[in-house]
């Protein structure tokens, strides 16, 4: 007599599971017997599901009052977590189209926790990131705590390892242990703190103790909360510690065509983007943010055009050869009040080029004005 149903073989890996206390390896396999039955015993598999929202590695704490207090420096009483809730943005990420693929492979996974799980599938729930200073590591843990909707809290290890290591020890593991207690996002930003600590004359077995601690919390670390770790310096880094992180995204200087649309962004036509692209290399976004901000402000400042401003900020050696950005900054310049003659000289072309570009800058402004207006 065959009394087979659907998700005995399951079942009985599950038992096997449990009795040996695999609790993450059992609560997988459940999963998927729930889903398996839930055809024919829609109501058993109901409440298999209640019980794994309350018990299993997706519960939520319940009540505010269970939660821990956040963390704090034991003598100095100064907190050690920087927290940030909701999390918005000043700017959107611009990133080359391969840490855009992983980032958002890693942001698809944690929107798929449960759907990941019932197929007996484990998200990934850390990610660690190395590339030079201003490339968008701070800036990229940001966006992925507002993605995902969860509070931000911000562990900077350089500071935390400045104190002695016994107590830097403690007061990593208290910010691990409040963490893990509630989904959230936290980043431990200047993560080879911790390996530069070793050129120092520290205790070798402190430190050790205290990696170890540190590698174990990585692998312990429960599917509510995303661990995010950033460092400028990921050669630093043990290979041990690259390997526990289950996504890696190595941010770098961005290729011209990166820098093209960072300047698109900020208003810039494209012309003038593609001119300026070309002339910066091995530059980090936030230097470039800053020479922007630089120029703008110039422009206004001294009456000029943002375009020689930027020449200027960016220490390019002169405007290129196309009319077009000739055109630009000539129109700029005559709406700032400047005489023919005078733009003339600055941009080295002859008085009677002046009025024309000045008209043809004119009319095709018109022209996409007039296009806004038509297509709304
Ligand atoms: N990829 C990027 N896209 C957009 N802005 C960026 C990017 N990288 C850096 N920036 C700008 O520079 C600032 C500093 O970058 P940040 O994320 O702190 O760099 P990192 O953490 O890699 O040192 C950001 O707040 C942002 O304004
Ligand atoms: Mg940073």
């Amino acid at each position: 007599m065959s009394t087979k149903f659907s998700g005995q073989d399951i079942l009985l890996l599950a038992i096997e599971d449990g009795l040996k206390g695999d609790a993450q390896s059992f609560e997988l396999r459940i999963r998927k017997f729930a889903s398996k039955v839930k055809e024919d015993y829609p109501l058993f598999a109901q409440k298999i599901g209640s019980s794994l929202s309350e018990f299993g590695i997706l519960r939520s704490v319940s009540s505010k009052e269970n939660l821990l207090p956040s963390p704090v420096e034991p003598d100095t009483r100064q907190q050690l977590l920087i927290e940030k809730f909701p999390v918005t943005l000043q700017r959107e990420p611009n990133w080359s189209e391969n840490i855009q693929r992983k980032v958002e492979r890693f942001l698809r996974e944690r929107l798929k926790v449960e759907e990941l799980l019932n197929e007996q599938l484990l998200p990934s729930r850390s990610l660690l990131m190395s590339g030079p200073p201003g490339t968008g590591k701070t800036l990229t843990a940001n966006w992925v705590a507002r993605e995902l909707g969860l509070p931000l809290l911000t562990l900077d290890l350089a500071t935390v390892m400045s104190s002695y290591l016994g107590k830097t020890g403690n007061n990593i593991k208290a910010v691990l242990n409040y963490a893990s207690s509630f989904p959230c996002v936290l980043l431990l930003d200047e993560f080879d703190a911790i390996a530069k600590k070793r050129d120092d004359e520290t205790d070798v077995g402190e430190l050790k103790r205290l990696v170890t601690v540190l590698l174990q919390s990585i692998d312990d670390w429960p599917l509510s909360s995303v661990l995010i770790a950033a460092t400028n310096h990921g050669e630093l880094l043990d290979p041990a510690i690259w390997r526990r992180f289950d996504s890696v995204v190595e941010f770098d200087f961005p290729d011209s065509e990166q820098v093209k649309n960072y300047v698109i962004s900020w208003d810039i036509s494209e012309v003038v983007a593609e001119w300026l692209s070309a002339g910066i290399d091995n530059t980090s976004i936030a230097i470039i943010e800053k020479k922007l901000l630089e120029a703008k402000k110039d422009a206004i400042l001294e009456g000029s055009s943002i375009v020689l401003s930027l020449k200027e900020a960016l220490a390019l050696p002169g405007l290129p050869n196309d009319p077009d950005i000739r055109r630009e900054v000539a129109y700029e310049l005559h709406l700032k009040g400047w005489a023919k003659i005078k733009i003339a000289e600055e941009i080295g072309v002859t008085r009677q080029r002046v009025s024309s570009l000045i008209k043809e800058q004119a009319v095709l402004n018109q022209r996409e004005l007039q296009g806004k207006l038509n297509y709304g």
